[in-house]
């Protein structure tokens, strides 16, 4: 059961509140939302179920499982080595932000919103990150944390984490959201997620939908086959996908909610781009200060605490896959496997913090260090990935196989039509999905 609480803390993190506010601001608010709860149903939710699935049916890691499953064939092999490195990648630019949400975090306990105008804390943003060293500290902070729960193990690390942290999660964003829903101008913001204009969707939408989805569901990276192996045989993997989706979903517009309505109070442009959580929010809370200081310091702590505990149940599931390729191929122990992955993805991360300051004139096709390591990975990679992993088992594993993992050799009732419909969404409906967004991505 608990593993549940990790594939759940896996997903939720900078994806759902970081992430999807500033893609859902610079892609049209509502109609965007919309698409992307289809997306998460009717795609994203089957292909978790297709990598729990591989995960437990090979108990093994990522890099391993598909080969595991269909011996001798290199191609499964090589996936299953590019399903360790894209969380490496993604490991490396994630606890940049995850230092920068710790730096607020001790901000918003310093009382620093306070002692500033509202344009002076939005300002700060900008000062901060193009520095050199602060922003490194705490990212290496920020990662040597994770890394240290994934030393103490699976069982007593990860899950005991996970299991304390979710459930508060979902408490601290509902506190943040009845506080942002009821800040005056906040009911544009409201509006700005409740009424679609489907006059701005253009293909991007649906490519961006779709890879924010899986981006926020931790798919194609190894992760979620990485926990699925741990998953025990007596679990109903249809019901903990579901669970996990579903959660992952609520949690996003939940964010969403607590987030756009700050946005709009403050008069900040909701297409501002990545920055926008760490210079709308802080701007509210300065504003909120001049009246309720005491308020605004409650809230923005515990907006901030919110911020670097998802942020480090996800980077957590992300070292994770590394260490447990380092056990599976080489042996190597957990805590020496951690420190591995320690060192390089802080050293990757290294160029991705200084891409914001010292290295910002080094760019290839327009993108920063840290603009290239997103894409990369989640446009590029993380498809190749998830797409791997649907023609696997779609077409390589056999149904009946399927229907074994998905029943529990038939210990669990499960609807024939309803494990049909989600066959068939994993083998034809996701691929071509997959690839009409990889298309999309080079096109547009
Ligand atoms: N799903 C995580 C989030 O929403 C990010 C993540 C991506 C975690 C990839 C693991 C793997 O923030």
């Amino acid at each position: 059961m608990a593993v549940i609480f990790a594939m759940a803390g896996s997903a939720i993190g900078l994806g759902n509140i970081w992430r999807f506010p500033y893609i859902v601001g610079e892609h049209g608010g509502a109609a965007f939302v919309l698409i992307y709860i289809v997306s998460t149903l009717l795609i994203s939710m089957p292909v978790f179920v297709a990598e729990v699935s591989v995960g437990r049916r090979s108990r093994t890691s990522a890099y391993g499982a598909l080969g595991r499953l269909s011996p001798g064939k290199w191609i499964w092999k090589a996936m299953g080595l590019l399903t360790v490195f894209i969380p490496l990648m993604i490991a490396s630019y994630y606890s940049v932000i995850g230092g920068w949400s710790v730096n607020y975090l001790i901000k918003a306990c310093s009382l620093s919103f306070l002692s500033q105008s509202p344009d002076e804390v939005t300002g700060m943003f900008g000062t901060f990150i193009s520095s050199s060293w602060t922003p490194l500290v705490f990212h290496m902070l920020f990662l040597a944390a994770c890394c240290m729960v994934v030393a103490g193990g699976v069982k007593s690390g990860i899950e005991k984490f996970s299991k304390l942290t979710i459930p508060m999660l979902f408490v601290l964003v509902l506190v943040i959201l009845v506080y942002s829903v009821t800040l005056p101008g906040a009911s544009v913001g409201v509006n700005y997620l409740l009424k679609p204009d489907f006059s701005q969707l253009t293909p991007r939408t649906f490519a961006y939908a779709l890879g924010q989805s899986f981006y926020s569901l931790s798919l194609g990276m190894g992760c979620i086959i990485t926990y699925g192996s741990y998953v025990s045989s007596k679990e109903n993997i249809l019901a903990s996908s579901a669970g996990t989706a579903v959660s992952d979903l609520l949690f996003a517009i939940l964010a969403g909610f607590a987030i756009m309505p700050a946005v709009f109070a403050a008069g900040i442009e909701p297409g501002a781009g990545p920055g926008l959580i760490f210079q709308s929010i802080p701007f509210i809370f300065t504003k909120m200060g001049m009246q309720l200081p005491l308020v605004s310091t409650v809230v923005s702590v515990l907006f901030f605490l919110t911020i670097v505990v998802a942020a480090m149940t996800s980077c957590i599931s992300l070292v994770e896959v590394g260490v447990a390729y380092l056990w599976d191929r080489y042996s190597i122990r957990r805590p020496v496997g951690s420190l591995i992955i320690f060192m390089l993805c802080g050293l990757a991360g290294v160029l991705c913090s200084l891409s914001f300051g010292p290295l910002s004139s080094l760019t290839v096709g327009g993108k920063c260090i840290f603009d290239l390591f997103d894409w990369f990975a989640s446009n590029i990679l993380l498809l190749l990935a998830a797409f791997a992993v649907v023609v696997f088992v779609g077409f390589v594993m056999k149904k009946e196989d399927v229907w074994d993992e998905v029943t529990n050799s038939g210990a669990f009732k499960v609807n024939v039509k309803l494990f049909n419909l989600l066959y068939f969404l994993i083998k034809w409906v996701a691929p071509v999905a997959l690839t009409l967004i990889f298309i999309t991505n080079f096109i547009y």
